[in-house]
């Protein structure tokens, strides 16, 4: 959803930009700009296309001299992507630059206003009214215009701004939209996520909503919306670049499914101590535990998706109703919480524009709220009740993996933990399940370790038009995840049912050497899986099934059989869901297809 960067110093200004804009690539890839101040004017280079497109035109950045400048990788909401669309934008003298990543939901509305005053706008964006809108109230204090232009619009925004009557400071603002402040030896810079200034400091402020960063190459002043000082605490960052680099794999996402294994075990082990969970940062007591009377989970895309594992497993182990809802649903649906609900909200970036809504929606309720986020001090980190972390680290491929596996323990992890005040579970039990689930990482490094077989069979895939993924309870949970991988990295239609719905309509497209990933990995509903699978192999599907060890009857009726390892029944999707993963990625990279950065799609979905 857009990447935006800024740098002020003693350097070259754009050649960091460009540096910067790489390692936010992933929040958009469709138009890349930057503007620096080059001792007379705000020079401005844009290209449609990835951002090396843009290092070539500008030799990478030596063609743009200027020691402050702002960045911007986009990933288009309004208007198409090309070089006038894309940021920066300027206002008609061009002497005000802007980058933005969110939307300006009444920009039509101010853009009449300006248009009756006489402005014209050259992009179809709703950024530009904001270059504009800084034109109008500007009047030589560029805070006043800035605070000015806030109250005026709605919507969200993370901006960086350049006067050129100002050429020694930079302005950033944001709102509901994220930003940093980077504190460098040579220089500050701005950035819409912490790998963009990684190469150039680990000392980040980061903003809040509705506040004003100036920076300057010495230093760096914040201001309220009422333009008071305010202080501010700079936090360390203690992951350092390599985490945001491939380190030798060829793409990101093959690299962070083999960070999985330690992504498991940093979520897991720092809350278990002496064989008993302890969440420290959910400071509830066991009585406000057992006072829970239904948990609804909220979420977007795969984290949603753990969300619906996790209602198995609540609902299974704990015995607490559960509803599982994508925040794009909650939010306008008039939902029924009630005073002794818990809200959980899944995000790996912590900025879903729809999720965080549906954060402030819970709250605005008087609902008890839990935020499972992966960014530290991200936007739902900050604004949830309670936070617990995924330590899954920085992760760079569009389509999750190590954070999703994080989110699936996290649960887990409460799940037993509320099971157990709840009385649902006797000391036994627990030591057994936490035996499971410290075995997971070793077991996830085994899946991984078979990745040539894998990949063989994704190779006879890569012509596939339609793939369908089947599956019952958690397996259904687990198809819905398997689905959206392929589908997202690969561009191949694929669905996920049910098993047991399948019957209802979907059956009638299965032909001859349609493929079915078939997940059966509980127990007690193999017996119908296998009824499942007979269904549509009569019909000519092509069966792939995902089984437990030792299920070696599935052999008799599915046509090609993955095993994974034994593990509790509400686990299995940790370990399911790598083969799928692999299947995945290895169609993805047969077909040619850009892994990394799928099209149409953006990381931080920062926008409704
Ligand atoms: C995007 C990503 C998905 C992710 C979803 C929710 O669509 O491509 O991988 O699951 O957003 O993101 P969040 O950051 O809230 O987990």
């Amino acid at each position: 959803m857009c990447g935006i960067v800024g740098y002020i110093g003693a350097s070259q200004a754009a050649p960091i930009l460009l540096d910067g804009l790489g390692k936010l690539e992933y929040r958009g890839y469709d138009s890349a700009g930057i503007a620096v101040f080059d001792g007379t004017k705000l020079a401005v280079k844009k290209a449609t296309g990835r951002l090396k497109v843009l290092s070539e035109l500008t030799h990478d950045g030596a063609t743009m001299p200027g020691l402050s400048g702002i960045g911007h990788t986009r990933w288009a909401t309004h208007g198409a992507p090309s070089d006038t669309n894309a940021h920066p934008h300027y206002n008609q003298d061009e002497t005000i630059a802007v980058v933005h990543n969110g939307i300006i939901e009444n920009y039509q509305k101010v853009k009449k206003k300006l248009t009756n005053q006489g402005y014209q706008f050259v992009s179809e964006t709703d950024t530009e009214v904001l270059a504009h809108l800084l034109d109008y109230y500007y009047k030589g204090d560029p805070l006043e215009a800035i605070r000015k232009v806030m109250h005026r619009v709605e919507g969200s925004y993370a901006l960086g701004i350049l006067f050129k009557e100002h050429p020694e400071q930079i302005f950033a603002v944001r709102k509901d939209s994220p930003l940093i402040v980077g504190k460098g030896k040579d220089g500050n810079l701005i950035a819409s996520d912490v790998p963009a200034v990684l190469k150039y400091t680990r000392d980040v402020y980061f903003i809040q909503n509705e506040e004003i960063a100036v920076l300057s190459a010495k230093g760096i002043e914040f201001y309220n919306l009422d333009s008071e000082a305010i202080a501010k605490e700079s936090t360390t960052i203690e992951w350092d670049l390599n985490a945001a680099e491939k380190g030798g794999y060829e793409h990101f996402m093959l690299k962070e499914m083999y960070e999985q294994p330690k992504t498991v075990r940093d979520t897991l082990t720092p809350r278990l101590k002496e064989n008993q969970i302890v969440i420290e940062e959910l400071g509830m007591t066991d009585e406000e535990i057992r006072g829970i009377r239904r948990i609804h989970i909220i979420a977007c895309g795969s984290a949603y998706h753990t969300g619906v594992t996790a209602k198995y497993v609540f609902e299974g182990m704990a015995r607490i109703p559960v509803e599982v809802d994508l925040a794009s649903e909650f939010r306008y649906r008039n939902p029924i919480l009630e005073a002794d609900d818990l809200v959980i909200i899944i995000s790996q970036s912590g900025e879903t524009a729809d999720s965080l809504a549906a954060l402030r929606e819970a709250k605005e309720r008087g609902v008890q709220t839990l935020g499972i986020v992966n960014v530290v001090g991200s936007s739902i980190a900050r604004e949830a009740d309670r936070v617990m972390y995924t330590w899954a680290g920085p992760e760079i491929a569009v389509a999750t993996t190590k954070a999703y596996s994080a989110q699936l323990i996290a649960q887990y992890l409460l799940a037993i933990k509320f099971a157990q005040v709840r009385g649902q579970l006797t000391e036994r039990e627990v030591e057994r399940l936490l035996n499971d689930l410290k075995r997971l990482p070793d077991q996830i490094e085994m899946l991984l370790a078979n990745k040539e077989r894998i990949q063989r069979f994704a190779n006879r895939y890569i012509a596939a038009k339609d793939v369908f993924f089947i599956g019952r309870g958690v397996d259904y949970a687990i198809s819905l995840e398997g689905s959206l991988k392929l589908k997202e990295i690969s561009y191949i239609h694929s669905e996920a049912y049910a098993a047991g719905e399948l019957k209802h309509g979907t059956i009638s497209l299965i032909e001859e050497g349609t493929l079915v990933a078939a997940v059966a990995t509980q127990e007690d509903l193999y017996k119908k899986s296998i009824s499942n699978i007979v269904e549509v192999r009569t019909r000519g599907a092509f069966v792939l099934a995902v089984t437990n060890e030792g299920n070696t009857q599935i052999e008799k009726t599915a046509d090609y059989v993955i095993y994974i390892p034994q593990t509790n029944r509400y686990f299995t999707n940790s370990l399911a869901i790598i083969p799928l993963q692999l299947f995945s990625y290895y169609v993805s990279v047969g077909k040619g297809c850009d892994v990394d950065k799928p099209r149409n799609l953006a990381k931080s979905v920062t926008v409704e």
